[in-house]
């Protein structure tokens, strides 16, 4: 529909990755963008609600904020997608998740930015396919601490954090209504952050 709506996807990547500062410049850009000469005049109050949550992102005062707001993001994109049925609908999750068995770190962190993104999409399609998809990859991770690329395996702490995300795989598999996964979502985010900002 516009480049800009690229910016939420920059955004989510850039909390995942730890830098919240990156994350509240993308939102505040799309918060920006003027839609009305880009679409229907039909559109235009839900497009600005979408804006309403991308400027929450942007006016966020700490990473737990920051993160709720994005997913509710993804869940305006789904709303108007659905009243519309435009948009990327379908369940075309387009990457199977990763293998199971024994991981490695980067294994185990190509497994989370799959779910990461299988879960976006679950919001932001909808779709129930990929949001269960999404989850079900966070659960299925091997219950072994993965492996560390200079030996060993990852520190009991490390592991604890990993377990906690798999937690959260199972809330997303009970949560049903878009707010409440919102509430998941946001704290999936806001625990890759943690991990990866304290690096
Ligand atoms: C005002 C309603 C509305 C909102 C809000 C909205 N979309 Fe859309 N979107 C549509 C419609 C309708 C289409 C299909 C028609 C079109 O492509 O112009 C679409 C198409 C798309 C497509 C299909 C590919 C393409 O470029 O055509 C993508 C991807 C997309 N939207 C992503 C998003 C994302 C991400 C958000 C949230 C940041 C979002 N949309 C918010 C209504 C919306
Ligand atoms: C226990 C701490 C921890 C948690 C929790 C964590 N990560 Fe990571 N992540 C790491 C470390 C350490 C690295 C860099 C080491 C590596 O790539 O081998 C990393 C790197 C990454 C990379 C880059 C991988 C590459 O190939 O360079 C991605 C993508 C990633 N993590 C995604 C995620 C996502 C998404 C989440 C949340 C669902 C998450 N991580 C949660 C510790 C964590």
């Amino acid at each position: 529909m516009d480049n800009n709506l690229w910016l939420a996807l920059e955004s989510r990547d850039a909390l995942i990755a730890g830098d919240v500062a990156r994350a509240k410049k993308k939102m505040a850009q799309l918060a920006a963008q003027e839609y009305r000469p880009l679409v229907p005049a039909a559109w235009i109050a839900d497009m600005e609600a979408m804006q309403g949550y991308a400027r929450a992102v942007a006016e966020a005062r700490d990473l737990q904020e920051a993160s709720r707001a994005m997913a509710d993001v993804a869940v305006s994109c789904g709303g108007c997608h659905q009243k519309l049925f435009g948009g990327p609908l379908g369940d075309d999750t387009r990457a199977r998740a990763p293998e199971e068995g024994v991981e490695d770190v980067a294994g185990r962190m190509k497994r989370h930015q799959w779910a990461a993104n299988a879960l976006w999409f679950g919001l932001a399609r909808p779709s129930e396919r990929d949001w269960t998809a999404g989850a079900e990859a966070l659960v299925d991770a091997p219950l072994l601490p993965p492996r560390q690329a200079e030996g060993g395996v990852v520190d009991q702490e490390g592991h604890a954090a990993m377990e906690r995300i798999r937690e959260l795989g199972q809330d997303a598999q009970v949560a049903e209504e878009p707010g409440k996964r919102a509430e998941v979502y946001g704290e999936i985010l806001a625990s890759c952050f943690k991990c990866h900002a304290s690096d």
